[in-house]
């Protein structure tokens, strides 16, 4: 891709897109978010790679902490795997324990203990984990108690979001039933908020829900492009959090952080979850009438900021494929197995080209299942 600027970016080639994309998540504002460079620049003015972090560090935790309701103190790094790693590093720490149970097929990262592809990892490298399924709390029971006094956290994420499946919103007792179990065995409740942080409320995913973790992962959107990623947690697990060595050698620059505290205070004055509530319903109605009148069964799932669409009985993902590849060439920039990102640039304009793009997707769409 060569350029952004709000809601659209261009290929190599020149051709232009509405981006429902944004970059895989962390463009929430809009691509080159006035604000938000302006931020960027006055503080790359200034210095970025220093021999220690800027004030800039001090001020986006405090700001964390007051955005995100769990939230004691907050650290940083660059990725989400660093986040998610370090979130089960903490719980360590803390408990003294080892085991980590993790939803099955849920992505917390590309590191050994974590990756889809095993490939280049050791049995050991996850060792000491347990599996659950998501929403199911007798699952996490069972897990539970194999793992015994030796269960440090339960990592879980805000909804179902694995790539080529129809997404499952959380069911609030399931999270409540998380938090107890946590408590009763004093472990750590982790929430990877890595792809949904402040695209779906502006502080922790599961504080509509009434459900807050011990800690948090955060990357993606917290910069809107800037490389950044943070932990949040809560006193408890603070001595934790001070006992072990984790850095890098770009963890503590100062741009993104700037970044990161003009991003939050653009979401606080210009309503941008509202505006990608507002935007992620038009596209939805749109797109599932659109699908209505061509006679086309879908599954359009999870928060209307972050959709999925499959077509029924597309096991092989071939008809998503051709309806992504179709929407894309008109224009409208989406994915055939990972779900999609609202972001709050989108104008109406913007709206009608992703919705006259994905009609005639659709058109395609219907012509190649009557013919076979
Ligand atoms: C839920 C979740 N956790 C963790 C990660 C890993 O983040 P990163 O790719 O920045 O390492 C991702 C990335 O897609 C994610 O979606």
């Amino acid at each position: 891709m060569r350029s952004g600027g709000g809601a659209r970016v261009w290929d190599a080639d020149g051709n232009c897109y509405v981006d429902l994309m944004c970059s895989y998540g962390p463009i929430l504002l809009g691509h080159q978010h006035p604000a938000v460079e302006q931020a960027a620049r006055a503080q790359a003015a200034l210095a970025d790679c220093q021999n220690g972090p800027g004030p800039v560090m001090v001020d986006l935790a405090e700001l964390l902490v007051d955005t995100v309701q769990h939230a004691d103190w907050a650290m940083f790094a660059k990725n989400g795997t660093d986040a998610t790693t370090m979130c089960c590093t903490i719980a360590r720490a803390q408990t003294g324990r080892k085991r980590i149970l993790a939803a099955r097929g849920a992505y917390h990262g590309s590191a050994p203990w974590c990756t889809p592809r095993p490939g280049g990892t050791t049995p050991e490298d996850r060792a000491n984990l347990g599996y659950y399924t998501f929403n199911d709390l007798a699952s996490v029971r069972a897990a539970a108690e194999q793992a015994g006094d030796d269960l440090a956290a339960v990592l879980v994420s805000p909804f179902r979001h694995d790539a080529g499946y129809d997404q499952e919103l959380v069911d609030p007792a399931f999270a409540r039933g998380l938090r107890e179990l946590c408590d009763a065995a004093g472990a750590a409740l982790i929430l990877d908020d890595v792809r949904c942080g402040f695209r779906l409320h502006l502080g922790s995913s599961w504080e509509p829900v009434g459900v807050a973790p011990d800690l948090s992962a955060w990357s993606k959107a917290i910069a809107n492009g800037h490389p950044l990623a943070a932990v949040l947690g809560n006193d408890r697990f603070r001595d934790g959090a001070r006992s072990i060595f984790v850095t890098g050698s770009f963890w503590f620059s100062a741009v993104p952080m700037a970044a990161a505290i003009a991003t939050i205070g653009a979401l606080r004055q210009e309503g941008a979850i509202e505006a990608m509530e507002h935007a992620g319903t038009v596209i939805r109605d749109g797109i599932l009438s659109q699908a209505k009148s061509w006679s086309l069964e879908v599954n359009y799932t999870g928060p209307v900021q972050m959709p999925y669409l499959t077509f029924a009985g597309d096991s092989d993902h071939a008809l998503a494929g051709l309806f992504a590849a179709e929407a894309i060439r008109r224009g409208a920039y989406i994915h055939p197995r990972h779900n999609w990102f609202v972001s709050a640039a989108l104008t109406d304009d913007d709206i009608a080209m992703v919705l006259a793009a994905t009609d005639e997707a659709f058109g395609a769409v219907r012509k190649q299942s009557t013919a076979s």
